[in-house]
């Protein structure tokens, strides 16, 4: 079996300790001749020496890793939105570590335990209701940088990015009543994050603005997944309404597929709009009809913003909203009266 070589090997070559290698290795040794610091680099250089990742790691307290907690990274939103933290972590050198922590949070104490242990250098927190107890006590004690978002509620703890999901809610819902529906309601959790609420307070505030009623069997709740939409198609139907806001484009995909079964069509019997813009908008029959919101940005931006606080701990809270727009496709019918 081939010796891996140690920085003892380097150190003997060099004729210098292994203190001296170590510094000069970890770019600390300005103190040291340059006659010192070329033999060094030359004996490493001859040896193929590369330091051991975690040893280097206890001299600089640094890791360049960031750890990102999203809820689903089965839900294409999750996805989309690490492919944006990837990208910027990459032009940083930085290495992302993704985690599902459960749509109820089941695994966040977990994760934030052990990734505290292994000593990442900063979090990215997009799972919903997190107590400031939680954070407080593995993150803020600590000094670790983080941030939160999408689901996260507003906490006015430090770094944090929001996207205007009040107005998005109050798009969607203005739209279908520009549409001509006047029985608009609205697909959306029963325990639901801080941005959720928004979408829903935006969809009242369109309907009473427009001097429309909403009637409690208009507002339906079921989980944030497709299978939650696919499971309500029958509670739409029955509850009279012409067109309908789903809180989010999963949720909105299962229902058209539930309505589709129960031979109800989409948009002539019942129009549906979303939310997110996911990719799969564009593969579904009808094409979704939705609000985008900016998934892959909220990635980048989350990242960039995190990378400088890890850079300079001292900067002035960083807060960010990044703005919607409506994505007109095939889901929603004009009704004239
Ligand atoms: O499914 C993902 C949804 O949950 C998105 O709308 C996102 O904003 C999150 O809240």
């Amino acid at each position: 079996m081939v010796r891996k070589v140690t920085i003892k090997d380097v150190a003997a070559l060099a004729q210098t300790s292994v203190t001296t290698v170590s510094l000069i290795l970890n770019n600390k040794g300005d103190r040291f001749s340059a006659a010192t610091i070329a033999r060094v680099k030359a004996a490493r250089e001859r040896l193929q020496y590369e330091p051991d990742y975690f040893a280097q790691n206890m001299i600089n307290k640094e890791t360049k890793t960031i750890a990102v907690l999203v809820p689903d990274i089965n839900n294409p939103f999750f996805s989309q939105f690490i492919q944006g933290v990837e990208e910027i972590a990459y032009q940083f050198d930085f290495i992302p570590l993704i985690y599902s922590a459960g749509v109820h949070n089941q695994k966040v104490d977990h994760y934030l335990k052990e990734l505290v242990r292994r000593n990442v250098d900063g979090f990215i927190l997009a799972v919903p209701h997190l107590q400031k107890t939680t954070l407080d006590s593995y993150l803020q004690k600590r000094q670790i940088p983080f941030i939160l978002l999408d689901q996260s509620d507003k906490q006015h703890v430090g770094d944090e990015i929001t996207v205007a999901d009040t107005q998005g809610g109050e798009l969607a819902a203005r739209y279908l009543i520009e549409q001509g529906h006047h029985k608009v309601g609205i697909v959306l959790p029963q325990q639901r994050a801080w941005n959720i609420e928004q979408r829903s307070i935006g969809y009242q505030a369109a309907m009473l603005r427009a001097q429309l009623p909403v009637a409690d069997d208009w507002q339906i709740t079921t989980p944030l997944t497709k299978l939650g939409g696919y499971q309500v198609a029958q509670q739409v139907i029955d509850s009279g309404v012409t067109a309908v806001f789903a809180v989010n484009d999963e949720l909105a995909i299962g229902l058209i597929r539930g309505l589709c079964e129960l031979r109800v069509r989409v948009p002539e019997d019942i129009s549906v709009i979303g939310y997110d813009n996911i990719d799969w908008c564009e593969y579904i029959t009808p094409k979704l009809t939705t609000i985008k919101q900016p998934i892959f940005e909220l990635g980048q931006e989350a990242t960039r913003l995190l990378l400088n606080r890890i850079a300079d701990p001292t900067i002035a809270p960083q807060q960010k909203v990044l703005s919607i727009e409506l994505v007109e496709r095939e889901s929603v019918q004009v009704i004239h009266h």
